[in-house]
């Protein structure tokens, strides 16, 4: 089991992430697209420096979706100069007033690092594909058509469709694990890896904080680009689900390239550069068939790959406790002794919780289903990410029109393709001024629309609202801070099957935290805790005033959340 004593105390082990989609997250300039300066006049929300404000978040990194030059057909995640910042979202100087801005409060910035592939207007792929021979002809994955001008194999776009493209310059077919704008870069050659490893290092030099690895266990490919297997049973061969990405994805090899980038990070530790502990971060996306069992590999054999790498099960989680706990105690028997878990609830890719989660259970109550989402995913072991806006409840914006839709990367390969991701990718929704604050601009339309619900779901009423989502996560993210238990401690269930409601401890050998929440929206849940009962404290409770000291109650009402501490280590009675 985990000896959390051994995970070394680090800014991103006690802290907290918050994932900003910077094309809709502010708009600085009044064009109706998010950019930096945007983010800029917005820090003050997410952590404005002085620990007792209570108008603020108080998170302690940011990542930033991609800011790279990009010709966008994948906004963002579709790089084609990796130096610059794409115009869109400003200069490289307004970046470093961002990190600047960023540093001065304590906050870390992170990169998300887009590497498995790049954009096909990317200077590298126009001249690879100009013909066989010229410096970067083998700087991507090209292959001879087979018998009959077919594609060279079975290997399918996540798109949707073949993963193969023909160029006619070459007269061969290029890889491209997604949009066929989106060739994947051949990392069996030396020189990509040296590019790429200049890359992580440039921006290491600028001062960033770390990086998220887009698209991380899909690097490496089989040289001999052997055909994937089809799934037992499985009939349509077009699909991508349908396959077992045994040759294009998650290979041994990948590791080694993980290595390597964290030794170049290792370099990096404590240079003076980051505030406090200069510690940078590895965060990668190692989404294999959403299994856990291959993505905590990727915390290397011996501390040295990522540092956190992406659970998935947890957010594809049903709303159901069973579900969630079995995923809890999966991360927490499989994340080895010296590795840190990850949780994460939202992302770009993905519905909104709320939506996810509103639709598959009986309750509609958004309020109490976010508010016992947010307590899960603050008080379990790991370094919780919150995706913008998540922290006020928002949902998706289910009617966008199709001519506003923005996510090309998977329209233009309709069929197989998952649905376009841009429901969840609406406007922060900052006040209910037009565009909900997001763009001061009078006559021009945001970048998507803003969702609805903008007028009484945003940021300005719902720190004015002690009862709101937001101001829950604010208490939260403040008993965090407070309490090393909750940062650090051990995770232990009371419950071992789970139904209605989830009961756990966090521990120190100084305190004992105990986390209570009933799923059930309609009956108070009769606990059998087999607890001492006196003397617990309540630290943040939906049902408790803060600081009241309580026996335990033998029932939890509908949908109450308790979290509960002691000054001294927990012993059975
Ligand atoms: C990752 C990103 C996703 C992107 C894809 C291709 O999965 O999270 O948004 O479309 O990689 O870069």
């Amino acid at each position: 089991m985990n000896n959390p004593a051994s995970v070394a105390d680090t800014w991103w082990s006690n802290g907290i992430i918050y994932q900003i989609y910077p094309l809709t997250f502010a708009d600085g300039n009044g064009d109706g697209v998010g950019d930096l300066q945007g983010i800029i006049d917005r820090l003050d929300y997410l952590n404005d420096g002085n620990p007792d404000s209570d108008t603020s978040l108080h998170v302690d990194a940011l990542w930033l979706s991609p800011i790279n030059a990009s010709p966008m057909v994948d906004n963002g995640y579709d790089v084609s100069d990796y130096y610059t910042i794409c115009p869109t979202f400003g200069t490289c100087e307004d970046f470093d007033r961002l990190l600047q801005a960023a540093h001065d409060r304590g906050v870390r910035i992170i990169m998300d690092l887009v590497v498995n592939h790049t954009s096909d207007e990317h200077s590298w792929f126009k001249e690879s594909a100009t013909g066989r021979d010229n410096p970067k002809a083998d700087w991507y994955l090209w292959q001879e058509p087979a018998e009959g001008g077919e594609v060279p194999n079975n290997w399918q776009s996540y798109f949707g469709g073949t993963g193969w493209t023909y160029c006619k310059s070459r007269g061969q077919f290029y890889f491209h694990t997604f949009n066929e704008n989106q060739p994947d870069l051949n990392w069996q050659n030396p020189e990509v890896r040296q590019a790429i490893y200049d890359v992580i290092r440039y921006w290491l030099d600028r001062g960033v904080d770390g990086f998220r690895l887009d698209a991380s266990s899909a690097y490496s490919k089989d040289p001999d680009f052997r055909d994937n297997p089809l799934k037992y049973g499985a009939s349509d061969p077009n699909r991508y689900d349908n396959y077992h990405h045994l040759y294009n994805k998650n290979l041994p090899e990948n590791h080694r390239i993980i290595q390597q980038m964290r030794s170049i990070l290792d370099e990096y530790q404590g240079d003076g550069q980051s505030p406090a502990d200069g510690h940078r971060l590895l965060i990668g996306e190692t989404f294999i068939d959403n299994r856990l069992f291959d993505s905590v590999t990727f915390h290397g054999v011996n501390d040295d790959e990522l540092h956190l790498p992406l659970n998935f099960e947890f957010p594809l989680s049903p709303w159901y406790p069973g579900h969630l706990q079995r995923d809890i105690e999966k991360q927490e028997r499989l994340t080895p002794g010296w590795g840190w878990p990850c949780y994460f609830l939202d992302n770009h890719d993905l519905p909104r919780h709320l939506s996810r989660w509103i639709k598959c259970s009986l309750c509609v109550d958004p309020l109490a289903i976010g508010k016992a989402a947010a307590a899960l995913l603050l008080t379990v072991r790991g370094t919780p990410i919150l995706y913008y806006g998540q922290e006020l409840g928002m949902v998706d914006h289910e009617e966008i029109p199709p001519e506003r839709i923005r996510d090309r990367a998977v329209v233009v390969n309709e069929g197989d393709a998952p649905p376009p991701r841009d429901g969840a990718r609406t406007p922060m929704q900052w006040d209910n001024s037009p565009q909900a604050g997001f763009s001061f601009g009078k006559d021009v339309e945001p970048w998507l629309p803003v969702n609805p619900n903008y007028s009484s779901l945003n940021v300005e009423k719902a720190l004015a609202d002690p009862n709101s989502i937001l101001n829950f996560y604010q208490q939260l993210i403040r008993i965090r801070q407070q309490s090393s238990a909750l940062r650090r401690g051990s995770w232990r269930s009371l419950v071992n099957y789970p139904h209605e409601h989830l009961v756990y401890l966090r521990e120190t050998s100084a305190e004992t935290v105990l986390v209570a929440i009933n799923f059930s929206y309609e009956k108070p849940f009769e606990v059998d805790y087999p607890l001492n009962r006196d003397d617990w404290r309540v630290l943040l409770s939906t049902d408790y005033e803060s600081g009241k000291v309580i026996d335990l109650a033998d029932t939890l009402k509908p949908f109450e959340v308790s979290i509960l501490q002691k000054d001294q280590p927990y012993s059975m009675p």
